[in-house]
């Protein structure tokens, strides 16, 4: 990856702030279950900003999309979105993880959209898979994850029909779900938190506009979309747990002993002060989406 976008390529540290990303040295099926489980809470609280996103995508997408390539589509909620927004198309649902290839399968099926989405299995960093020529390809939470992007910027511009649409999408900032004070512990333990994991330089993305130019695209929009949600929408504990849950494994050598017991209380299910019996709960954060085409 190379979030700065200057080609220095430093892994394992960058992906914390979507709450699927990527935890240094914590690889494997468990790892991709807890990301596909974060993903999915993640699709089901953000439906709605989904939906509001794919519009304004279609809005400037070919009037005729009919072939879609979604990049680094995790457990397709892109994919299923974007099927239901463009309903001639095919979905292509890109991901290197065969675990979430089942899933998006899955979802696929229980939707009835077994022959639109189709899962492939493809490392981006090894090399572009055969795909036919994309009208729209979508990398939402995934350029930032890549090796070298601007590599993939052009790959995917090849991959581009005429006419066609790039849409990239990032969390701007760490989610936000705690109040200031917990009732438990020292409060600002959200604030302490988000502190190591930017010092970890996790998540960290440029503004996508630049690197798109330079890898031969007009920028054709820009647009911040704020996924806050007052009150907390119901399963805000669970997503909230899920994520802290895959961040912990990096906080732990950071925070003091007094936040980390925090945490655990937060994270217990069975304690009343835990995350899934707070009525505390907020839900902030935006993301930011750039469209693009070939220059
Ligand atoms: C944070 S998830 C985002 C998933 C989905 N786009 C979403 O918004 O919910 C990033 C996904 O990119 C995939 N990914 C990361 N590096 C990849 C690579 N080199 N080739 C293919 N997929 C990759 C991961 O397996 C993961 O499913």
């Amino acid at each position: 990856m190379t979030p700065d976008g200057t080609g220095h390529h430093d892994h394992g540290h960058h992906h914390a702030a979507h709450p699927g990303h990527d935890h240094p040295g914590h690889h494997g099926h468990d790892h991709d279950e807890d990301l596909a489980a974060l993903l999915d809470l993640d699709a089901e609280i953000l439906k709605d900003y989904l939906v509001t996103l794919t519009g304004w995508v279609a809005e400037n997408a070919p009037e005729d999309t009919g072939t879609i390539i979604d990049v680094g589509a995790g457990t397709g909620t892109g994919s299923l979105a974007l099927a239901r927004r463009f309903p001639t198309s095919t979905v292509h649902a890109v991901d290197q993880s065969p675990a979430m290839l089942e899933r998006i399968a899955a979802t696929a099926s229980a939707h009835d959209l077994d022959s639109r989405i189709r899962p492939v299995h493809a490392n981006l960093d090894e090399a572009w898979p055969e795909l036919p020529a994309a009208d729209l390809v979508w990398a939402a939470s995934s350029l930032h994850e890549f090796a070298d992007p601007d590599r993939t910027l052009r790959e995917i511009r090849d991959a581009l029909a005429p006419g066609g649409l790039l849409a990239v999408v990032e969390m701007d900032a760490l989610p936000r779900y705690l109040p200031e004070d917990l009732g438990i512990g020292r409060p600002g333990l959200e604030n302490r938190c988000h502190e190591v994991i930017a010092a970890l330089g996790w998540n960290h993305h440029p503004d996508w506009a630049g690197p798109l130019r330079d890898a031969g695209y007009d920028v054709v929009a820009q647009r911040q979309f704020d996924t806050a949600q007052d009150p907390a929408p119901e399963g805000t504990g669970d997503y909230a747990a899920a994520y802290l849950s895959r961040i912990r494994t990096s906080l732990k050598d950071h925070l003091d002993a007094e936040d980390l017991a925090t945490l655990d209380r937060l994270l217990d299910p069975r304690d009343e002060a835990g995350l899934r019996h707070r009525s505390d709960l907020k839900l902030v954060g935006t993301r930011t989406a750039w469209l693009a085409r070939k220059a």
